[in-house]
């Protein structure tokens, strides 16, 4: 019989539990990685919810990860060896389609998403493409996890090409617009944070971002209007997923202004394509990431963007199940949980 590994396993919607798997076999161009660390990401929580359209159950989850490299593949980077710590970059592409060939191949026809379309890397062991992981820097492991979520949020900023100097209006104060509001920050703008919940708007303010709107308690453009001295946002970022919100970007965009689409709506919104016009507005949409690792764990490792500013909780592998619950209860009260084994 074939050794057994433990892994976190939604079984169906609503049940999730560690399940025993067969240690990965690897093929010539993977390699074999042992998990140390992962991060919970909200997808996550839509899949356990069984709200999540593209997950298939049985599904292992995982796609937030970090591990030391302990069997090598053809295809590796240079600078990996057996034995260094690495993250996953958890976009499989096909690497033929259209969007492949020009090089965007987080829009790959095909993408499969780890723990979302295929099986992902909340196990102990796991095997990958050897050419997709990148080399960790020397940090806490529970840290690094948060890799994966930052390169999303700095993808938003690359969309809009976010300039020094310009207002970045951010719709979402969960970690992906949080993250997008300090990394606008370190690039020399200045981010205006809109959220309905005070009390993550406050906890955005308490580390640092200059301007929070609460647009069910006061008056988001006129608010806006104020603190761009008229022009409106340059650039505004949808990372809420709330339907009223990608309306809202059209509002809170200055002429001329840039948009990133960020936010996963449930469902379709109706936009007055008039203002797209009328604004000469360019329209980004901006799924997972594109070779934005290397950025993202820089950012982490010099502390331009503090992890611990993000990370509510450091729990253990085997509370993963629990934890999953927990935040499906009560989705306000982290902002991110990530795990070690
Ligand atoms: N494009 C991608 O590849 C990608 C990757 C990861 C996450 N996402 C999406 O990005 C979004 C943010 O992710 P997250 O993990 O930070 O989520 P989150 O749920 O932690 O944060 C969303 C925030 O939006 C706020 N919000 C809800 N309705 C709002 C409204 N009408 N106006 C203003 N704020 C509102 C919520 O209060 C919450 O603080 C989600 O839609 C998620 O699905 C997209
Ligand atoms: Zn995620
Ligand atoms: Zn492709």
């Amino acid at each position: 019989m074939s050794k057994l590994i433990k892994s976190i396993c939604l079984i169906e919607p609503k049940k999730v539990g560690i399940q025993s798997v067969s240690y990965p076999i690897k093929g010539n161009n993977d390699v074999l990685v042992k998990i140390e660390g992962m991060g919970i990401c909200g997808s996550d929580i839509g899949a356990f919810r069984g709200t999540n359209p593209l997950v298939t159950y049985p599904r292992i989850l995982g796609h937030e990860v970090v591990g030391t490299v302990i069997e090598s593949g053809s295809g590796m980077p240079d600078n990996i060896k057996v034995g260094d710590r690495v993250i996953l970059e958890p976009y499989i592409y096909c690497g033929h389609c259209y969007p492949c060939s020009i090089g965007r191949t987080n829009c790959c026809e095909t993408l499969k998403v780890l723990g979302v379309h295929i099986d992902g890397a909340m196990q102990e062991i796991v095997r990958h493409p050897a050419h997709m992981i990148v080399k960790a820097p020397d940090m806490p492991v529970h840290e690094l996890s948060l890799a994966e979520p930052l390169t999303i949020s700095l993808h938003a900023i690359h969309r809009t090409k976010v300039q020094s100097g310009e207002h970045v209006a951010i719709i979402g104060a969960g970690a992906i617009g949080l993250m997008a509001a300090l990394v606008a920050k370190v690039y020399g703008a200045t981010p205006i944070l809109i959220d309905i919940l005070d009390k993550r708007l406050e906890y955005a303010k308490s580390i640092g971002i200059p301007h929070i709107i609460n647009p069910t308690k006061e008056n988001d453009v006129e608010a806006i209007k104020t603190i761009t001295h008229g022009r409106m946002a340059e650039v505004v970022i949808e990372a809420s997923g709330a339907n009223i919100a990608v309306q809202n970007t059209l509002k809170y965009a200055s002429f001329a202004g840039r948009i990133a689409l960020t936010g996963w709506p449930k469902a379709e919104t109706p936009l007055p394509t008039n203002l797209i016009t009328f604004k000469e507005l360019d329209i980004y949409g901006a799924r997972t990431s594109k070779g934005e690792f290397e950025e993202a764990l820089e950012l982490l490792a010099s502390r331009k963007i503090e992890p611990n500013d993000i990370i509510s909780k450091v729990i253990k592998f085997d509370e993963i199940p629990d934890y999953i619950q927990e935040l499906s209860d009560n989705p306000d009260d982290y902002l991110k949980i990530t795990a070690v084994f």
